[in-house]
């Protein structure tokens, strides 16, 4: 039986409605308007469509959008100056410092430079230690969404063996770590690993986020399982034109998993609407 489709698309629309509507009532409520500032280096054509994205969003849920463009040769200590600035600044409540980053800069450095409070990407080294252990912290988008998305397809995922693809700050370390708060037993494999399909197989949840077009066949998917691709990859399609794919083969996987999300229109959509409702969250941390 052909997998049910998991409609990022929509969720994430129903999210960023929801997000609104918190909006609307912190203003109404306590005269606050949530603001997300924009940091982006360079002129990299991925990060201006994330961006450009991000801040038009951002103004349709009633928020406050601030856009700080540098040049690809900026230097460290002018980014440093305006996280320090935003960091000041009460009118922001969310800083996003688009990656990646140019190489002449630490990104390291300038991400632990954000206050964590204000940090709604959840990369700063002190929400990474508080979500892997356990605590409150601001958590990644990417995974997050990906987290909401299994919730509303299984509810509970307690006792679930969830496989994770890939060991990034970004989204494999922090998806694991969201899913073991779920009470998964939770594999994370990776490229180094031995009979990563065997370990995929088993599998209740599958979460790919490894950036490899295709990787996962029909034949690592155990039958019924959620599998999750969080995979942005394009391809050459030939003619001169290109294709954008995930992690998962699609076509094949889609014959033996109970659900899976498709790219585009899976993930991806989700994680913006994750960095707005994190926005929303840090404003009304602000009022206690
Ligand atoms: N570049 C691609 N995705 C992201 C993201 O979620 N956050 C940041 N800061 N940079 C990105």
């Amino acid at each position: 039986m052909a997998a049910e489709i998991i409609d990022g698309k929509a969720f994430a629309a129903g999210l960023r409605s929801r997000v609104a509507a918190g909006v609307a009532a912190l203003k109404e409520a306590h005269g606050l308007v949530p603001g997300l500032a924009v940091v982006l280096v360079g002129e990299d054509p991925a990060s201006q469509v994330y961006v450009r994205n991000k801040g038009r969003q951002t103004l349709e849920c009633g928020m406050q959008s601030f856009e700080h463009r540098l040049p690809a040769d900026a230097a460290e200590t002018e980014i440093l100056d305006i996280v320090a600035r935003l960091n000041a600044d009460p009118q922001v409540h969310g800083i996003l410092v688009q990656l990646p980053l140019p190489a002449h800069v630490d990104a390291g450095k300038v991400i632990n430079a954000i206050d964590p409070a204000k940090d709604v990407d959840g990369f700063h080294i002190s929400n990474a230690g508080l979500l892997a252990t356990g605590q409150k912290a601001m958590v990644p988008c990417t995974p997050l969404g990906c987290l909401m998305m299994l919730r509303d397809r299984l509810g509970s995922l307690s006792g679930k063996h969830a496989v994770v693809i890939g060991r990034s700050n970004i989204v494999g370390k922090p998806m694991a770590a969201l899913l073991l708060r779920e009470s998964c037993t939770v594999t994370i494999v990776h490229s180094r690993t031995v009979g990563i399909e065997a370990l995929c197989r088993q599998a209740d949840i599958l979460v790919a986020a490894v950036g490899r077009p295709e990787m996962v066949t029909a034949d690592w998917v155990k039958p019924g399982a959620t599998v999750i691709d969080v995979g942005i990859n394009r391809i050459d399609a030939g003619e001169g034109r290109t294709r954008l794919v995930g992690d998962v083969a699609f076509a094949s996987v889609s014959a033996v998993a109970g659900a899976l999300s498709p790219v585009p229109g899976g993930v991806g959509p989700m994680t913006i609407a994750c960095l707005l409702a994190n926005t929303l969250t840090a404003c009304a941390r602000v009022h206690g």
